[in-house]
């Protein structure tokens, strides 16, 4: 092979070098011009029969031919690897639906304790918490609930050792606000109660309340039915009205129960009411002296309301849920319905 055939044929391999499109056909262009069955050795082979004058000339033409290609080729496997992660990458399909990452909501229970301090708060009203676990004398006796009252037997209330309880309502909070502060006063308290009752579907032991308590000089009845009124329109519709009907708590005088306009018929009469029109919603009176007196105020010159009410019972009528465990469960199908 003479000098000229050798560059002729380097400028070939180049070439082809360049033109390779696949691993596959780079690989080809090395066995054939550099491979040991290809013109490499060949080339190689011929540098003895060169005259001796131009070997070294031969030689040098002979290693360019070696070195080029040998570069061109790690050049291009370079560009096809790197050509291929990018293609490895673009299969990527831009079309296909995400994958949505599903968000948590607010659990009814929170809604209502919201949308109520909500509400009263419209009207003046401000939120005080107390403990969960109580003393019997906040929970109890400052309620005016004497001993011998049935809330009081170890199958009702949860007692501890040391003869603390875990509150069986959220009322002990108006004694310790009371204790604490001077009138006018005029607060709501959401928290969570417990009871020792077998979990049905529409009892748990531990549910939560919300209690109410406004005192001031001359406070009546009807700015009791007044605020329950606007809260009962607020919560559940403006179609909604309330109705008192006489009832006893030891810490009211009068005592009442406060119904709701069944938010479902109207007031014709459902299932969902079972058949009268009205849903009891809140427990509630005028503040009973003697209560006034174990805080220390004087009920000559004090009046004042308060009510309580259940957080679950207002969700399940709210949303229509008919077995209070649904709310305790954590079923994300279910939480997710309440946005
Ligand atoms: N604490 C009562 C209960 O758990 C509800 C209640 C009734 C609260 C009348 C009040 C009230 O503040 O005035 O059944």
């Amino acid at each position: 092979m003479t000098a000229e055939e050798i560059i002729k044929l380097k400028e070939n391999a180049l070439k082809e070098c360049q033109a390779a499109g696949t691993m596959n056909e780079l690989e080809a262009v090395r066995v054939r011009y550099i491979g040991r069955n290809g013109y490499l050795p060949q080339v190689m082979k011929g540098l003895k029969d060169v005259d001796p004058s131009e070997r070294s000339e031969y030689g040098r033409i002979a290693n360019e031919f070696k070195n080029q290609v040998s570069a061109a080729l790690d050049y291009k496997k370079t560009e096809l690897a790197e050509r291929g992660t990018a293609e490895a990458k673009s299969v990527f399909d831009y079309s296909l639906p995400g994958v949505w990452r599903s968000l948590g909501t607010k659990h009814p229970i929170s809604s209502i304790i919201e949308e109520t301090v909500r509400i009263f708060g419209k009207l003046g009203f401000t939120v005080a918490e107390g403990p969960d676990v109580e003393t019997a004398y906040h929970n109890f006796e400052a309620l005016n609930t004497p001993a011998h009252h049935p809330s009081l037997d170890q199958t009702d209330t949860f007692w501890f050792e040391t003869g603390e309880l875990l509150r069986t309502q959220t009322s002990p909070v108006q004694i310790r606000v009371m204790e604490s502060r001077k009138p006018p006063i005029r607060i709501i308290t959401p928290g969570r109660c417990y009871r020792r009752d077998t979990t049905d579907a529409t009892h748990s032991a531990n549910f939560h309340q919300i209690e109410g308590l406004y005192v001031e000089k001359n406070v009546s009845l009807a700015d009791l039915k007044g605020t329950l009124a606007y809260f009962a329109k607020e919560m559940m519709g403006t179609g909604v009205d309330i109705r008192f009907r006489p009832h006893f708590f030891p810490f009211t005088e009068p005592s009442v129960e406060c119904d709701f306009t069944c938010h479902v018929c109207g007031g014709k009469g459902c299932r969902v009411c079972k058949n009268s029109g009205w849903i009891e919603i809140a427990g509630a009176g005028m503040v009973d002296p003697r209560v006034f007196k174990k805080v220390g105020y004087d009920p000559e010159e004090i009046t004042g309301y308060a009510f309580g009410m259940g957080i679950e019972r207002i969700a399940m009528i709210k949303y229509s849920i008919n077995d209070i465990r649904l709310l305790y469960e954590n079923d994300a199908r279910f939480l997710s319905q309440f946005i």
